[in-house]
């Protein structure tokens, strides 16, 4: 690097799953919704103004932050939106964490999360789960600024109980952060705990069971002074005037993202019982994806199912060797994907 500060030598930046740009992929490597957004979006989206497009969107997204209040259940004030959940992620590290402080979070997960401690130069901490991807005691006797839990987990889909994330949260001095991206598909949810745990901060998006990856929005839960801090360092205007729109869309019609995500979870279900069928074990998952684990490298079959135009996600990382993550497509997606992978497995390629 010639001009770059210099910790930055020493840091691979985040790699996101293939996006591939040709068409006629089966894409099941980066979690996206496979049914389309509320119809309500998409009108809000084509009737757009050509005034309002001249001006700057509401900095503060006023309105936005209200209809998330309200099916939420919590003060506006406790609200806090990004440009993705990713956008508050780092957010959360510039805003929070002094050099000298620490970033935990556990070992596998979202691969971003060491990324920005990375990227901050701030110190981190990975806390290994155990044999079957669940938490440790580890995980309640260590200290830190941030504390980052998927829950869900990504890759592994395994979810936690509120009064686990409840415990983290009396056992850790600094902010908890539960980021629920993938939530809706599962029973779990901190929320109803927000109101007892000062130091939670509970984030959510628009990519995965509302559908909208496109539009770049997520949010953050948390007490009125976190959020006050956020609100402080984030850009001017860092959620444009048509992702407000739509994702204002999108929460008043939050029935219809209800009924997909009921959609993923029976699909998943039965997607889960064909892979355990074709000999792979599948990690229960409260996500819209599975971990599925091979008795081999599994970097062959993620090879050989590309060239058959089917993309999954492949981890070449410590303990994930063997696994596969397939997010749960179409019905006939699915059955696309357990017939090549049937196919695969039985002629040994
Ligand atoms: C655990 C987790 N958190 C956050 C995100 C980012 O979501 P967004 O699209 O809101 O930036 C992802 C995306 O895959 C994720 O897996």
């Amino acid at each position: 690097m010639k001009f770059g500060r210099r910790h930055l030598d020493l840091v691979q930046g985040y790699v996101p799953g293939e996006q591939p740009q040709e068409e006629g992929f089966i894409k099941l490597n980066t979690n996206e919704n496979p049914y389309p957004p509320s119809p309500r979006v998409v009108k809000v989206l084509t009737r757009i103004s050509p005034d309002r497009m001249r001006k700057y969107p509401d900095p503060v997204f006023r309105r936005l932050r209200q209809k998330i209040a309200l099916a939420y259940g919590v003060r506006p004030a406790q609200v806090f939106v990004g440009n993705g959940s990713d956008e508050v992620l780092s957010l959360l590290v510039r805003t929070f964490v002094d050099p000298d402080e620490k970033v935990l979070f556990t070992y596998p997960t979202y691969v971003l999360y060491e990324t920005l401690a990375r990227l901050n130069a701030v110190e981190h901490e990975a806390i290994e789960l155990d044999a079957q991807f669940d938490l440790s005691e580890e995980v309640f006797r260590s200290s830190g600024k941030l504390f980052f839990i998927a829950n869900p987990n990504s890759p592994t889909g395994k979810p936690v109980k509120s009064d686990v994330i409840r415990r983290l949260c009396d056992s850790f001095a600094g902010l908890v952060v539960a980021d629920e991206a993938y939530a809706d598909f599962s029973d779990t949810s901190s929320i109803p705990i927000l109101s007892e745990c000062p130091n939670l901060v509970i984030l959510r998006t628009f990519s995965k069971a509302f559908s909208l990856a496109s539009i770049r929005v997520g949010f953050a839960l948390a007490a009125e002074d976190v959020i006050a801090d956020l609100m402080k360092t984030k850009d001017s205007y860092n959620v444009n005037l048509l992702s407000q729109l739509a994702a204002e869309a999108a929460i008043e019609d939050i029935e219809y993202m209800r009924e997909n995500a009921r959609k993923i979870v029976q699909t998943r279900e039965r997607m889960s019982a064909s892979l355990r069928g074709l000999g792979f074990t599948v990690y229960p998952s409260g996500a819209n994806f599975v971990l599925t684990k091979y008795n081999d490298n599994a970097s062959p079959l993620y090879e050989e199912l590309k060239r058959r135009k089917i993309l999954v996600r492949y981890f070449p990382i410590r303990r994930l060797e063997n696994c596969l993550r397939i997010s749960v497509g179409t019905d006939a997606e699915v059955d696309a994907l357990l017939t090549e992978l049937g196919d695969i497995v039985r002629s040994g390629q």
